[in-house]
């Protein structure tokens, strides 16, 4: 079965509470009831009600089975006021900035996850990848033995005979703007957890340089050469390997020819890029002219589901990650 369907199935088969804080906004407002009419997960609209209503007037939704919830009139707000607090006075939080702050639909959204009133949240159709991470980073933070929060993205790229039959996971193009050799040790380690748990792959790690095993000599293949053997010290039961340049990651010809030791090289279906600026260029280059599909991005490492949609995305987009969101929410609870 093809893994958006199997995602799909398995979100369906036990349904969870997804956030979606942008509430009345109008793609929102209609992936919320495809959302209930396909039996994905049961959503929650966060946002002034008056506007949730008129905005489903208008794109002629029948919001039955959808949950509303108006932080202004919530009984729960004082409570996630204080909460909020308590988590961030550390930081210079006040009780009456905070009274503020988790007014905002993308906060108290993000304090329901929290506070285990919904299992994972889902917002970015207008918010800012930056606006949506930084209430997950502070309030949500990692998972338990996970260092930093990172990205994927599952690239399924039509006719190619590239990673598995096409699909490759890339990583991360869309949080950390420069991983240090520790941090992209960990996300390497967090995306080949992805591929095995989420998209049933056996994951064969490359982490890529403009170096293939020692070919150049640079701070910045320093950097992922480090990555690489922290990524092995920590994990010797996955396959990675690297600093390796993209064709001998994925061509078997190259690989042959560049580093016939590895067991990646050639065969690599997780891509692992060197900072951001890579990451974030690479997947859009793939994107266009590859006319692949990109899933994404889509969190991971943080303790509890939240994820990021692009300010172009559609209905269907939506209704993607909100599957995803769910899956990932099952395999923590
Ligand atoms: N993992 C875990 N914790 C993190 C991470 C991380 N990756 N990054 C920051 N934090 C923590 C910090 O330690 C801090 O914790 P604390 O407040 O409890 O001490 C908290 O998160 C906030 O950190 P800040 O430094 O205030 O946040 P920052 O300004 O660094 O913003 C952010 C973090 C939003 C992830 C930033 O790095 C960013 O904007 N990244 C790029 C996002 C982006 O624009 N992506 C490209 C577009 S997406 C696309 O094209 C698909």
């Amino acid at each position: 079965m093809e893994l958006m369907n199997k995602i799909w199935e398995a979100a369906k088969a036990d349904k969870r509470k997804i956030v979606l804080p942008e509430g009345d906004e109008e793609r929102t407002v209609v992936a919320a009831k495809k959302i209930v009419d396909e039996g994905i997960a049961l959503p929650i609209l966060v946002g002034n009600r008056d506007s949730i209503l008129s905005q489903a007037k208008a794109q002629g939704v029948d919001l039955e089975g959808v949950e509303i919830i108006d932080p202004e009139t919530s009984p729960k707000l004082d409570e996630y006021i204080e909460a909020f607090y308590e988590l961030r006075k550390s930081k210079g939080m006040t009780i009456e900035k905070a009274d503020k702050i988790v007014r905002d639909p993308l906060y108290f959204g993000t304090m329901m996850v929290k506070l285990d009133h919904a299992d994972g949240l889902v917002s970015g159709a207008v918010h800012t990848t930056g606006d949506l991470l930084r209430p997950g980073l502070q309030i949500i933070k990692t998972a338990p033995g996970v260092s930093v929060v990172s990205s994927f993205f599952i690239m399924l790229v039509p006719g190619s005979q590239y990673g598995e039959d096409g699909m490759l996971l890339f990583s991360d193009c869309a949080v950390n703007p420069n991983p240090n050799s520790d941090q992209l040790a960990a996300i390497a380690i967090a995306t080949a957890e992805t591929a095995k748990n989420l998209c049933k792959m056996d994951p064969k790690v490359a982490m890529l340089s403009f170096s293939t095993m020692g070919s150049a000599d640079h701070e910045l293949v320093d950097k992922v050469r480090k990555a690489t053997e922290k990524a092995k010290e920590l994990r010797p039961d996955l396959d990675i390997d690297g600093e390796i340049q993209l064709d001998a990651a994925i061509v078997s010809k190259v690989a042959s020819q560049k580093a016939p030791n590895s067991k990646v090289a050639g065969s690599a279906n997780v891509l692992v890029f060197p900072d951001l600026q890579a990451g974030n260029i690479g997947y859009k280059l793939v994107q266009r002219f590859a006319n692949a599909e990109a899933i994404g991005p889509v969190c991971q490492g943080f303790a509890k589901p939240i994820n990021d949609l692009s300010r172009g995305c559609s209905t269907d987009d939506i209704v993607k990650v909100v599957a995803i969101t769910a899956v990932q929410a099952q395999a923590q609870k």
